[in-house]
């Protein structure tokens, strides 16, 4: 099984990048996470451009990518209490066309890490309300990682067992997810 992270954080050393890299480390046996690189090359939306023939290279390899996995990985910072605009940006290039965007049915959680409190919850909602609308099958629990600067050690590892655990637990119920999403008859 295959699993596509992308983080909606654009920064080298982001701490929602880390947490994909720390999720990759918990996955069951047969499951495998790739790192979604190409967010940055993603033009600002323009459906004048949203048509067979004028798509971005970058925003087919996107789609390409999504259409690919099996289930997918989405952690993200917030920003302004909300989404990254370069993430909600890439899922609105995913959602067209409605009817059979590649991201319709597909499995999919979010986790999220902030510099703060709240371990960015609020954008983890909205990520995974966004999800929904486009259709993805959203797995309804959050990862809130609070204080992100001070829970990786050097390597990238998370420091609490316990968040380790969480996060696992999360993988966990989504390749249970892309495992139901196999055996349903079709
Ligand atoms: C434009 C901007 C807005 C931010 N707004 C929030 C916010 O509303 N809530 C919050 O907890 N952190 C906020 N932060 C802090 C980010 O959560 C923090 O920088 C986080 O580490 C970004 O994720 P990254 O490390 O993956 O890049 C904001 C940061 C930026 C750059």
């Amino acid at each position: 099984m295959r699993i596509l992270g992308i983080s909606g954080s654009l920064r080298r050393d982001s701490h929602n990048t880390a947490l994909l890299r720390a999720a990759a480390e918990l996955l069951p046996p047969g499951v495998e996470l790739e790192l979604f690189d190409g967010l940055k090359a993603i033009p600002p939306y323009d459906a004048d451009y949203d048509v067979p023939g004028r798509l971005d290279p970058a925003v087919e390899a996107l789609k390409e990518a999504i259409a690919a996995a099996d289930a997918v990985l989405i952690a993200t910072p917030e920003y302004n209490h909300s989404i990254p605009g370069v993430l909600k940006n890439a899922l609105d290039w995913a959602s067209r066309p409605v009817k059979d965007n590649v991201l319709r049915g597909k499995p999919a959680a979010v986790i999220g890490a902030s510099t703060g409190l709240f371990g960015a919850v609020w954008s983890q909602a909205e990520v995974r309300k966004v999800l929904q609308a486009i259709g993805a099958v959203v797995v309804d629990r959050e990862l809130p990682v609070m204080q992100a600067h001070a829970q990786f050690d050097e390597y990238g590892n998370l420091h609490e067992e316990d968040l380790r655990g969480q996060l696992a637990e999360h993988v966990a119920a989504l390749v249970e997810a892309a495992g139901d999403r196999d055996c349903a008859p079709a």
